[in-house]
C-alpha cells in the first residue's frame, strides 16, 4: 500500500499546483461500522408505472419489476422503495389512494406484491413502500360514505368538510391554495342536489385531505403500517409528511404553494404556513415509530438485530433545516429527504455549505443525513444541470421552452452523482439515473397527465417528463420496458442510446460508473465515514476526505472540480475512479469528480 501523505498536508503534484491540506478537525464523524443499515443505504427509487411493463399493456407493474430485480443486485443497492401501487383512480399517479391494502389490478395483485418482496429478499434487497396519509382518492370507502351521509355526519369528520364563507356558503372557507394550481377547495352537492360543503384538499380534488385530529384517521394508519409490516416491508417512505396537522382555524395564507417548496417565514412576517409543519404532527410519528420498533425491539441491544430494523423515511419540505431535523429525532423517524442538496446551484460554495449544513443539522439529532439529485417530482438532474447555473429549478420542460445542454447536463450530472456517493450517509438515487437518462424535455403537451398542467391553466408543465417509461433493449418495441410498443407517456427517440443494453460491459457508461460508485463505496465503507474538508483548492472545488476505513490507514479523497481550470491531486493519490475522463497529465478537469486513495 502507497504511504499515506501526512493527515495536516497533501502536497499536489507539479510546481504551480496549490498546497492543499486537511482541516483541523472532521465536520462530520465517522458513524460505527456495524450501523444500522439505513444509516447508509443507498436507495433506489422505482416508480412503478415506468421502471418494467410484465403484460404489455403499456404500464410498468410489479411482474415486471419482480423479473427485473436481478438488476438493481449488479447494480448494488441496499434497498427499493416504490412509488404507491395501491387501489386507486390514479387521478395523481397513485398518489390518491382508494384503498390502502390493496393493490391496483394495473400493476397486479397482492400475490404479486408478495412475490416481489420475496424476490428482493432473496437477492438481498430491501423494500419500502410509500404511505400517503396526508389524504386518500375521494373514491376511497370513507370519503363516499361522507358524501352520501352530508354535513354534521360523523363521517364528515374524517376529513376536513367546512361551510363557505359569504351569504349562501358560495365562497371557499379560506384563500388557500392547492399545490397543484387553483384554489385548495372544491365545493360538495348535496344528496338532494342542493349545492353542499366545501372539502380540503391541498392537492388535487381527487385528492382529499384526511381530519388528523379524529381518533379513526390515527387508528386507521396504524393498522395500515401493520398490514404492510406483517407482509414483511421494510419500511415506508411517508409522502408530505409536513402536512397532516393543519393550524386551528385554517386561517388564510396569502403565499402559493409549491412542490419541494420550503416553509421559510422569511417573506411572511414571521408567519409559519398554517397547513405545513404543525408542532403537533410530531405525536404522529412518535406512535408510528412505537409500532416499527415492535418488530425488532431496541430495548436488549444484544439481541436488537442492526440489519432488521423497519424505517420511516419523511418527505417533509420544511425550512430551516433546525425544523426539518425535528422529524427524525430518535423516537421519530429514521430518515428525511434532503431536498436543500438537490436544489442546490452547480456551484461549489454552494455544495460545501448545503453539505455542511446538512451534517450539522443531523449530527445535532444523531440521525443520518440523506442525500437525492432526482425523483419522480422533479427534473432529473441529467437535464437540470444542463440548464444555466442558477436557473430556478423548472417544474418540468416542454415544447418552446428552453432547452437544456443534454452533454453538459450529463457531464455534471455524473460528476454530481460521484460526490453524493462520497458522503457519508444514505443516498436516493431515481430509476434511469444510472443510465444518465435525460427528461423527456419535447414532450407534445398533449400528452400531459401530471395535474399540474391542467390545474395551472397551463402555466406549469408538471412532472410527466421524469416519469417516461425506462429503455431496457435499444432493439424491442418500447426500448424493452415491456412485451408491447405500448407506453404510457411517449419516449423519446434518443431514449434508446441511453438503454440498460447499450450500457452493460460498456468502459465509461454511465451505468458502468454508477456500478463502480456502488461497489467502491461498499468497500471503503464510504457511507458511514467521517468528512473532513480538503482547503486550499480555491472556491471552485469540493474537495474532501472520508476516513471510511481509519483503522486500516485507507482513506478516500474526493475531488470535484466545478471551475474552469483543470486540478491536479495530491502526490502519491492513486486514483480509484472519476466521473468523467481527466486530463492527459492525471489532472482533474471541469465538471469531474475523482475518488483516490492515499
Ligand atoms: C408528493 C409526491 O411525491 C407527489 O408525487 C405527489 O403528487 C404529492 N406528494 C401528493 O401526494
Ligand atoms: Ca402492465
Amino acid at each position: 500500500m502507497t504511504d499515506a501523505p501526512s493527515l495536516d498536508t497533501l502536497a499536489t503534484a507539479g510546481t504551480d499546483a496549490p498546497v492543499v491540506t486537511l482541516a483541523a478537525r472532521p465536520t462530520h464523524p465517522a458513524s460505527s461500522p456495524e450501523a444500522a443499515w439505513w444509516r447508509h443505504a443507498v436507495i433506489y427509487q422505482i416508480y412503478p408505472r415506468s421502471w418494467a411493463d410484465g403484460n404489455g399493456d403499456g404500464i410498468g407493474d410489479l411482474p415486471g419489476i419482480t423479473a427485473r430485480l436481478p438488476y438493481l443486485r449488479d447494480l448494488g443497492v441496499d434497498a427499493i422503495w416504490l412509488s404507491p401501487f395501491y387501489t386507486s383512480p390514479q387521478a395523481d399517479a397513485g398518489y390518491d389512494v382508494a384503498d390502502y391494502c390493496d393493490i391496483d389490478p394495473l400493476f397486479g395483485s397482492l400475490a404479486d406484491a408478495d412475490a416481489m418482496l420475496a424476490r428482493a429478499h432473496m437477492l438481498g434487497i430491501k423494500v419500502i413502500v410509500d404511505l400517503v396519509p396526508n389524504h386518500s382518492s375521494d373514491e376511497h370507502a370513507w370519503f363516499k360514505a361522507a358524501l352520501a351521509a352530508g354535513p354534521g355526519s360523523p363521517e364528515r369528520e374524517r376529513y376536513m368538510f367546512r361551510d363557505g364563507l359569504g351569504e349562501h356558503g358560495e365562497l371557499p372557507p379560506n384563500n388557500w391554495d392547492s399545490v397543484f394550481g387553483g384554489p385548495a377547495w372544491t365545493r360538495t352537492t348535496n344528496p338532494d342536489g342542493t349545492p353542499g360543503q366545501w372539502y380540503l384538499h391541498l392537492f388535487d380534488p381527487k385528492q382529499p385531505d384526511f381530519n388528523w385530529d379524529h381518533p379513526d384517521v390515527r387508528a386507521e394508519f396504524e393498522q395500515i403500517l401493520t398490514f404492510w409490516l406483517d407482509r414483511g416491508v421494510d419500511g415506508f417512505r411517508v409522502d408530505v409528511a409536513h402536512g397532516l396537522i393543519k393550524e386551528d382555524g385554517l386561517p388564510d395564507w396569502e403565499e402559493a404553494l409549491e412542490m419541494l417548496g420550503g416553509t421559510d417565514d422569511e417573506h411572511t412576517d414571521g408567519r409559519r404556513p398554517p397547513m405545513w409543519d404543525q408542532d403537533r404532527v410530531h405525536e404522529i410519528y412518535q406512535r408510528w415509530r412505537e409500532i416499527l420498533n415492535a418488530y425488532n425491539p431496541v430495548e436488549d441491544p444484544d439481541s436488537h438485530d442492526v440489519n432488521r430494523d423497519r424505517i420511516l423515511c419523511a418527505e417533509a419540505w420544511v425550512n430551516p433545516v433546525e425544523r426539518a431535523v425535528r422529524y427524525i429525532r430518535d423516537d421519530e423517524m429514521h430518515q428525511a429527504f434532503n431536498f436543500d442538496f438537490l436544489q442546490t446551484a452547480w456551484a461549489a460554495a454552494d455544495l460545501r455549505a448545503v453539505v455542511e449544513a446538512s451534517f450539522a443539522a443531523a449530527d445535532s439529532v444523531g440521525a443520518p443525513t440523506t442525500w437525492v439529485l432526482s425523483n419522480h417530482d422533479v427534473v432529473r438532474h441529467a437535464s437540470r444541470l444542463g440548464l444555466p447555473v442558477g436557473t430556478k429549478r423548472p417544474n418540468g420542460i416542454g415544447v418552446g421552452d428552453p432547452q437544456p445542454d443534454a452533454e453538459l447536463g450529463l457531464q455534471r450530472a455524473r460528476a454530481a452523482t460521484a460526490l453524493m456517493l462520497a458522503l457519508p450517509g444514505s443516498s436516493y438515487l431515481y430509476q434511469g439515473e444510472e443510465l444518465g437518462l435525460p427528461d423527456s424535455t419535447d414532450m407534445p403537451d398533449e400528452f400531459r397527465q401530471d395535474p399540474t398542467w391542467e390545474r395551472s391553466g397551463h402555466t406549469e408543465r408538471g412532472r410527466d417528463g421524469c416519469r417516461v417509461p425506462i429503455p431496457w433493449e435499444a432493439d424491442r418495441p418500447s426500448f424493452g420496458f415491456g412485451p408491447s410498443d405500448s407506453t404510457w407517456l411517449p419516449q423519446p427517440s434518443v431514449y434508446g442510446r441511453y438503454a440498460v443494453d447499450q450500457q452493460v460491459g460498456v468502459e465509461g457508461s454511465t451505468l458502468e460508473l454508477y456500478r463502480a460508485l456502488l461497489t467502491s463505496r461498499r468497500t471503503l465503507d464510504l457511507g458511514v465515514g467521517a468528512l473532513t474538508w480538503v482547503e486550499g483548492y480555491g472556491d471552485d472545488v469540493v474537495a474532501f476526505v472520508n476516513s471510511g476505513v481509519e483503522a486500516d490507514g485507507v482513506r478516500t479523497l474526493v475531488v470535484a472540480n466545478l471551475g474552469p481550470a483543470p486540478v491536479a491531486l495530491p502526490e502519491g493519490a492513486q486514483l480509484i475512479l472519476a466521473s468523467g475522463p481527466l486530463g492527459q497529465d492525471g489532472t482533474v478537469p471541469t465538471d469531474t469528480t475523482v475518488w483516490a486513495r492515499f
